[in-house]
């Protein structure tokens, strides 16, 4: 994708001008914003990935105004019982399994990587939905097969029904609204109400993003400073003088430990920490993937010349991310040649390498490949 190049799915407005005037501020319509919209899993395929283990998946239903949800694996008995009443079956992170729905999410890639969540999708019967409810993160909701109505409102009380299982608004009252068609994308900010009714049976397709909250953030680092400072030592006071208030800490005792921490306060304030700890916590991922190893390892020298005829593409399901000199993929520290570093930086970029990239490597970076390929993490081709 060209940097800067007005976008049809951004109804004709460049990814900058997309940025400046609606990302995290404003809404925007666009009527086919894919015109010729092939939809990356079918009805059937998405039913059946709802009923997969290592898919993360729900089913919402609603029984005359009555909103009920039962968590993944749907198995066909859920959803057969389901039957009587308007439901909706949502798989995340479809990206995952399809190779078209990773294509799909590819088109987003004028956001940075770091803040991508997922492609969800949802399968929903005729009047079925989610009910009234805002995300606290932005969406491009892009309609697949069937018609679906969207109500929208910028209303500000975002008070929900209480003591629900599900997030459904109490007062949502509609501003606008659409029926969107195949190859329609509505784009919403965070918190922006927005209620979906399907018109038919729908498909509907989330480009969804990540926004951690601050709290969130604060408590990973809190938890990555613990593993990476380890001071050694003892609290010493060598020159402790008699009190006479032994129920006090007292200043000497404060500034021994203001002495003691600040090792801790000033560690984590360096720049180095923060980008360790940003690679790693923006390249973990969620906590029911895992990766598959192949079943048969080969010779230096066979992996050497696969790649160089192939090229090597990243497992769908990994995220490689650097941050300026430093490399990380699915959680971990990835030491990458110095002289490497550009080629790297384009495999973190689009993914995939070609036969021509992989012949710029040096021989550190073929076997930093092969142990990514044994990992599961990256595949030749
Ligand atoms: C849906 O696809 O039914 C819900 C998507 C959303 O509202 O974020
Ligand atoms: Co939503």
């Amino acid at each position: 994708m060209k940097k800067n190049q007005p976008l049809a799915h951004l109804n004709g407005l460049s990814p900058d001008e997309f940025l400046r005037v609606h990302w995290q501020k404003k809404p925007l319509l666009v009527r086919n914003a894919f015109p010729d919209f092939a939809a990356p899993l079918t009805a059937a395929e998405i039913f059946e990935l709802a009923g997969r283990d290592e898919a993360e998946s729900r089913l919402i239903v609603n029984k005359n105004n009555e909103w009920g949800i039962h968590h993944g694996p749907i198995t066909k008995k859920i959803l057969r019982d389901a039957k009587k009443s308007l439901w909706t079956v949502l798989v995340q992170d479809t990206q995952h399994f399809s190779r078209e729905a990773h294509q799909l999410l590819q088109q987003f890639r004028f956001i940075p990587t770091a803040r991508i969540d997922d492609l969800m999708v949802s399968y929903a019967v005729k009047g079925g939905g989610v009910g009234p409810h805002f995300d606290s993160y932005d969406v491009f909701l892009l309609q697949g097969e069937g018609k679906r109505r969207w109500q929208i409102s910028a209303q500000r009380d975002l008070s929900l029904v209480p003591d629900h299982a599900l997030k459904i608004m109490a007062n949502f009252k509609a501003e606008k609204e659409w029926v969107l068609e195949t190859g329609d994308m509505l784009y919403l900010p965070p918190g922006y109400a927005h209620h979906g009714v399907a018109e038919t049976d729908c498909v509907t397709w989330s480009i969804g993003f990540r926004a951690p909250t601050e709290l969130e953030l604060s408590h990973a680092y809190l938890d990555f400073l613990r593993d990476e400072i380890s001071p050694e030592g003892l609290y010493q006071d060598a020159d402790l003088e008699v009190t006479r208030n032994p129920g006090a800490i007292d200043l000497d005792m404060q500034s021994r430990l203001v002495k003691i921490l600040s090792r801790v306060t000033h560690a984590s304030a360096t720049p180095d920490m923060m980008k360790r700890f940003a690679g790693r916590y923006f390249t973990e991922p969620k906590s029911h993937i895992y990766f598959d190893a192949p079943k048969a390892t080969m010779s230096a020298q066979t992996f050497s010349q696969k790649i160089i005829a192939r090229g090597v593409a990243l497992d769908l399901k990994t995220r490689l991310l650097f941050v300026d000199i430093l490399f990380f993929i699915n959680g971990e520290d990835l030491a990458v040649p110095s002289k490497d570093r550009p080629i790297w930086r384009t495999l973190a970029n689009v993914r995939k390498l070609s036969a021509d990239e992989v012949t710029q490597l040096s021989e550190n970076s073929f076997s930093l490949l092969q142990n990514l390929v044994n990992d599961g993490y990256l595949h030749i081709g």
